[in-house]
């Protein structure tokens, strides 16, 4: 089939890279000429595994191109994806100008029957907005679909090209069966196409989001009480999963949640309900216990040196989650501007996410080389990201160069046992 996507940000990207991947026909648009001409040499501008690759594979058989035209892609192509971003708006809504704009744009542009799918994360009533954005701009025939993405940063390849389920809010049969007939190569498997009405499609995703926020910070003030209590959230974490009504999933204790979806989902979900009324008492608490989460381990390197002025803090980890440089919401960002106001000075070093950090950072942090770099001289280690690379270390080498075998483990990533047979002061989430 012949599809345009609009916007080639992680959604984007992956969605016109593993759209050609099953031997479609893409043209992937985006407004940033920079970012564009990257794309068009076969440089992906974000770290995302396996993405480079297919982007390269499929642009060299010729069935992914990219372009800032917007109009010429829409010209050539059927199926027209929206993936542009849907950021948090002053009063917490998502702001849907990107969103609006390229549907009037996308009407602008019509030369046909075209179907316009909705994939950005917008709240319940933009399939209505958008039909009729175009509709005041056209008299060609169109169809607008609902088809939010589940994707995982980190894993987005793997789940685009296998879905758990791909979910299809489309009111007309036409559009229906496109749809079907687009996703039937990824469903192969047997995860269902779920077809609705688009206010269920577009509640799904932001339900499906809020729910795991919850689940996360559920378990952040688990294992807050454990420390209150002298319990170990490890323990109690393997008791809860156990129980097939639960699950594993998303029980693991941290610094709190980031990324660009989970922070920005809960409050415009908590904002669209209040716009009908409805106080989401659950998820005004998600967003609240989260907040104060990305403080703890700042509290507990204070409680443990009494001031930090002047410490030297190396810290492992910047993106807000391994296996990607996005560091939107992370909660590397508020830790490091906690450290700073209160004296201590940065050494930080993450696999990917250096440049990104520059950028937000400057020159108020220092940047090594390699993990082991940034511990020379440290008073502590803080461990914020859970990349693999921080799993196994060589523990005598850290000593060495740390001034102080001090870690704060935010990702409860090592043994406490084995840290302090090992000579560290070993602090992490929930465990005594
Ligand atoms: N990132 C994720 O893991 C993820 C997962 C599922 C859903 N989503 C949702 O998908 C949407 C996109 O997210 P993202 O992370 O890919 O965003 P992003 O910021 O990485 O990418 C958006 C892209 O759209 C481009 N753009 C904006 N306006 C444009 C216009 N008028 N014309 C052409 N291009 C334009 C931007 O230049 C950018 O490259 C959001 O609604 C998000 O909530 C994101």
């Amino acid at each position: 089939m012949k599809i345009a996507v609009i916007g080639s940000g992680y959604v984007g990207l992956v969605a016109g890279a593993c759209l050609a991947e099953n031997g479609n026909d893409v043209v992937c648009v985006d407004k940033d000429p920079v970012k564009v001409r990257s794309l068009q040499r076969g440089k992906i501008p974000i770290y995302e595994p396996g993405l480079e690759e297919m982007v390269r594979r499929n642009k060299t058989e010729k069935r992914l191109t990219f372009t800032t035209a917007l109009a010429r892609g829409v010209r050539q192509a059927q199926i027209i994806f929206i993936a542009v971003g849907t950021p948090t708006g002053e009063d917490g809504s998502a702001d849907l100008q990107h969103v609006l704009g390229v549907a009037r744009e996308i009407a602008r542009a019509m030369n046909g029957y075209k179907v316009v799918v909705n994939k950005s994360t917008v709240p319940v009533g933009t399939a209505v907005k958008v039909r009729e954005v175009i509709r005041r701009e056209t008299t060609h025939p169109f169809s607008v679909v609902s088809n939010p993405e589940f994707l995982k940063q980190g894993a987005a390849i793997d789940d685009f090209m296998k879905p758990d389920r791909v979910v299809i809010g489309a009111e007309d049969p036409r559009s229906a069966e496109l749809m079907k007939e687009l996703y039937a190569p990824f469903t192969r498997t047997g995860a269902p196409i779920m077809m609705m009405d688009c206010p269920s499609a577009e509640l799904s995703k932001y339900a499906a989001n809020a729910m795991l926020a919850t689940r996360i910070s559920f378990m952040n003030e688990v294992a807050n009480v454990c420390e209150a209590v002298g319990a170990n959230v490890d323990q109690v974490r393997r008791a809860v999963a156990s129980d097939r009504r639960i699950g594993p999933s998303f029980l693991f204790p941290g610094v709190g949640y980031g990324g660009s979806c989970f922070p920005k989902d809960v409050k415009a979900m908590v904002r669209f309900a209040e716009d009908k009324e409805y106080d989401f008492r659950i998820l005004r608490a998600v967003e609240a216990v989260n907040e104060s989460q990305k403080s703890r381990l700042v509290t507990k390197m204070e409680a443990q040196f009494g001031s930090l002025k002047g410490k030297r803090i190396a810290l492992w980890g910047l993106a807000f989650k391994p296996k990607t440089d996005d560091m939107r919401e992370a909660p590397a960002v508020p830790l490091i501007q906690g450290l700073l106001a209160a004296g201590a000075t940065v050494h930080a070093y993450d696999p990917e996410a250096m440049k990104v950090a520059r950028g937000l950072f400057g020159s108020k942090i220092h940047y090594a080389d390699s993990s082991y770099a940034a511990l020379t001289g440290a008073d502590a280690l803080a461990i914020i990201t859970e990349w693999n690379e921080f799993r196994e270390p060589d523990f005598g080498r850290m000593r060495k160069l740390m001034r102080s075998p001090i870690i704060f483990d935010g990702r409860n990533i090592y043994n406490p046992e084995n840290l302090r047979a090992l000579g560290f002061t070993y602090i992490s989430m929930g465990r005594p």
